[in-house]
């Protein structure tokens, strides 16, 4: 070793668009749930790659997909069939409640970038004008990066300098039905855009009243109702699709993040009503559905969807919870702890507010991965599969670190 992890930071500071507040440390790699620095520090891994890494670090049986479909064929583009996208697309499918067909893609953004182009298609072979094509979304709401699932995102610091946004968007209060009704009263909104559960807009999970209420506005109003499960989705919550459960059946999911476990992919599922909006040339994508991220997704898909790693998800998120109930005993720092599932967020009390980021960072010099989900909330997203001894492990860290940054009331 040469360079010192100093020298890869500084490294990071003159080469790479200085987009990301980045922790002092450097990760070589990762077994199950736990990571290791390239000074061999040890991690507890709470935060699965932003929800990404749901089967954990080093999956046997990712890593053999992946090793097996390397050895095969990397890539064909679309224009040329392969198999393991439409064993992939099939087995969504079965998997799913209400999905017809799946379009893939490589990232969230681009999930539900193809949704909104696809509602406006719809919408559009309906005979409704550009101004009856407006898709709602919630405030709080987080859908992406791109210019349009930037606006879609309803948070105004997300929107600062990027200016002139597109057309077409409008937005209502989360968990506010009658809110979203007015909005959607004079039929000019032709999607609904929501969360089930809203991750980086502070861990929220939608009522069922409303993720159920907005399902009857959208078959009262002649729209889509489109979820975005890109965090939320993929056994997260205990359901392999997060509207399962909420007894909804939405006409679009757009999903990323879990579904390749840490291989670069997304998919936008369509149901029955809008499944043959989108035709031949009107949208596309070089990478996605490629055969080396798809043969990888199919297994992910696979392993996620056995019963006894949906038991898991529900007894670790119930510890979790236990954790951080023992440590607000203690220490008196949360205001509300919600989710569903392994997607848990703790409300920092008033006096703590803003704090979310030292946390994260105190976590760290204490051997825990952890995230923030805004300034004000902690987050644990970790891997699905999560044992016993990292709960309780990470607990313990996490438990250290408070102690250290807040000594107690
Ligand atoms: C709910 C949701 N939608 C969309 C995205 C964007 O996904 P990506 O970063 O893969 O573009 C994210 C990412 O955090 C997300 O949480």
């Amino acid at each position: 070793m040469t360079e010192s992890t100093a020298d890869l930071h500084a490294l990071a500071e003159r080469y790479l668009l200085p987009v990301y507040r980045q922790r002092p440390i450097v990760l070589e790699r990762g077994l199950g749930s736990r990571v290791w620095d390239r000074d061999g520090r040890e991690y507890v891994d709470f935060a699965g790659g932003i929800a990404v890494s749901a089967l954990g670090h080093g999956h046997p049986a990712l890593l053999a997909a992946l090793v097996d479909q390397a050895g095969k064929l990397w890539h064909t583009s679309n224009v040329f069939l392969s198999e393991p996208p439409l064993r992939l697309a099939q087995a969504l499918v079965d998997a799913s409640r209400f999905a017809r067909r799946v379009f893939f893609c490589n990232s969230g953004a681009e999930a539900n970038e193809a949704a909104i182009k696809l509602v406006r298609r719809w919408a559009a072979m309906r005979g409704r004008g550009p101004e009856r094509r407006t898709l709602l979304s919630f405030h709080g709401s987080f859908h992406g990066r791109t210019l349009a699932t930037v606006t879609a995102t309803a948070q105004p610091r997300y929107h600062e300098g990027f200016e002139p946004l597109p057309a077409g968007f409008a937005y209502s209060p989360f968990n506010d039905l009658d809110a979203a009704g007015r909005a959607m009263a004079d039929g000019t909104v032709c999607a609904v855009l929501v969360e089930p559960v809203q991750g980086e807009g502070g861990v929220t999970p939608a009522t069922p009243a409303f993720l159920q209420g907005l399902r009857a506005l959208c078959d009262r109003h002649d729209a889509l109702l489109v979820c975005d499960e890109i965090q939320c989705g993929m056994g997260r919550t205990g359901h392999l699709f997060a509207s399962d459960g909420y007894g909804v059946e939405p006409d679009v999911v757009t999903l990323a993040k879990a579904l390749g476990c840490g291989f670069p992919t997304g998919a936008m599922l369509v149901g029955a009503r809008a499944a043959d909006a989108l035709g031949v040339g009107s949208h596309g994508s070089t990478f996605g559905g490629n055969p080396l991220a798809t043969a990888v997704a199919a297994v992910a898909l696979r392993e996620l969807s056995t019963p006894g790693l949906m038991a898991n998800v529900v007894r670790q998120a119930g510890a979790i919870r236990d954790g951080i109930a023992a440590i607000d005993a203690e220490l008196a720092l949360f205001d509300e702890v919600r989710g569903a599932g392994l997607m848990i967020g703790a409300q920092l009390r008033g006096a703590y507010a803003g704090r979310a980021g030292d946390i994260v960072d105190a976590c760290i010099g204490n051997g825990l991965m952890l995230l923030q989900a805004g300034p004000d909330v902690i987050r644990f997203v970790p891997a699905l599969n999560i044992g016993d001894d990292d709960i309780a492990e990470g607990l313990r860290r996490l438990r250290g670190a408070l102690g250290t940054l807040f000594p107690g009331p």
